[in-house]
């Protein structure tokens, strides 16, 4: 896409062309490069509070609390925006949780997902007072009862139990969760007698049900059929005297990367509260994950073009982002649009290239088949970028992590530095 072809980007909410060059709100990023070098991800606030804004919409009037997912991007500063925005958080470590804690959550509004929570993370979130465990095993429940029993107060862990519905969320295999196959949650055919369980546990006291059947979803279908098999286990279990006071119904709303085109959060939740409603469970509170969603198209990663290759067979633009920065393509062969910060100098000829970093692997691409007009030296932006970039970055090759900024109307803060190169070995023990 060159800046000719349109004043907004698709997918790229509040990322325009003005003037020949690529703008995020108010800022020129050209300008962000030059202070800041590359490779940089930039993030735009009210992106991500405009996402925001739809689930709010979407669960208007309800009891409902939304628990960011910060798995997603973990960064202080959008924890803290976030938190400051009214959002609880969905953790799923110790390190999440410290994190969440230090970006000032409210650890009420704080609910600890995860297959493989260890006892020294389970005594830490007791001891924080965070909302609810959303509990994965059987084995789990044990454990959790008896670290409960044996913390000082004796107070009782709230806990949900996470179902796995058997519901195929359409999405790619490595981020499929909701499936008979997949590690996540309890057999639906189990639960019950899960709850029977933990509701004889002492050090346990019942609170909720949750799911989460997988990310990047870009249709409705799996969510009301999740919805479904988790309401007909809630009927089941309060049938048998326990009450649930909660349904958390995980994250997963999918953005747009390329011309997917997923359902609104404000549509979907308007879909969803009906057949709640029609099922008689309206007045429940809700609680929600979302991660991606609120996050993803609201992030860019900036990149200086090194060097072109032209072949016989294959062009290679080299950046110098990598898989280290950006893993999803290498993970998940994920398509990020990736276009010029400026027009093309006159005579730059177009051509197919793909998109590589500096890594030695060949799975480190950024792109296939793209069409562009660059010349070395020139700075590109991967869009759609916010959401599991950052936060799953590596030192592979010995590469510092990008510099973060956010950018609010016409200003723009460094939320993150660029690390500088001697920190990648500070605790290490030559
Ligand atoms: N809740 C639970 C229990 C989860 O496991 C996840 C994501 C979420 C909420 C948030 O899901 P979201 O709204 O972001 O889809 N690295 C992959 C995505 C992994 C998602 C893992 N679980 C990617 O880059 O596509």
């Amino acid at each position: 896409m060159t800046p000719a072809a349109a004043a907004a980007l698709p997918g790229a909410p509040f990322v325009h062309w003005r003037d020949g060059r690529l703008w995020l709100e108010d800022i020129c990023l050209q300008t962000l490069v030059e202070q800041h070098g590359t490779p940089l991800f930039v993030y735009s606030q009210a992106a991500i509070l405009s996402a925001l804004a739809a689930y709010q919409r979407g669960l208007a009037g309800r009891d409902a609390l939304i628990c960011y997912a910060l798995k997603a991007n973990s960064s202080l500063a959008i924890l803290k925006l976030l938190a400051q925005a009214g959002c609880g958080f969905d953790i799923v470590s110790a390190g999440e949780l410290e994190r969440a804690l230090a970006a000032g959550a409210d650890p009420a509004r704080i609910v600890f997902s995860g297959v493989g929570k260890t006892p020294a993370e389970m005594r830490r979130a007791l001891q924080a007072g965070i909302g609810c465990f959303n509990v994965e095993s059987e084995a789990e429940l044990e454990t959790l009862n008896a670290v409960a029993l044996a913390q000082g107060d004796g107070a009782p862990a709230p806990v949900s139990l996470r179902v796995n519905p058997n519901v195929d969320a359409q999405t790619h295999p490595y981020i499929a969760t909701g499936l008979r196959d997949n590690k996540f949650g309890i057999a639906h055919d189990n639960t019950l007698a899960a709850y029977l369980r933990a509701a004889a546990l002492p050090g346990l006291r019942v609170l909720g049900i949750d799911c989460h059947i997988g990310s990047q979803i870009t249709s409705e279908a799996p969510y009301l059929q999740a919805m479904d098999r988790v309401l007909d286990l809630l009927a089941a279990i309060e049938a048998r005297g326990i009450a649930l006071a909660h349904i958390d119904f995980g994250g997963g709303l999918g953005i747009d990367y390329h011309g997917e085109a997923p359902p609104a959060a404000d549509a979907l939740w308007h879909k969803l509260l009906a057949r709640l409603d029609a099922r008689g469970y309206g007045s429940r509170k809700i609680l929600i994950e979302p991660g991606r969603s609120l996050v993803g198209n609201a992030g860019l990663c900036l990149t200086q073009t090194l060097y072109l290759k032209p072949g016989a067979h294959k062009n290679f633009c080299v950046v110098d982002a990598a898989m280290n920065d950006l893993p999803r393509p290498a993970l998940y062969q994920s398509h990020h649009q990736i276009v010029p910060l400026s027009a093309p100098a006159p005579q730059t000829p177009a051509r197919v290239y793909d998109v590589v970093g500096p890594v030695c692997e060949s799975g480190d691409w950024l792109g296939k088949d793209r069409l562009l007009a660059v010349r070395a030296g020139d700075m590109l932006a991967v869009l759609s970028t916010g959401a599991y970039c950052m936060s799953m970055s590596s030192n592979y090759n010995s590469r510092p992590r990008a510099a973060e900024i956010l950018v609010s109307g016409a200003s723009s803060r460094l939320i993150r530095q660029r690390e500088p190169v001697h920190d990648l070995w500070r605790l290490e023990n030559p």
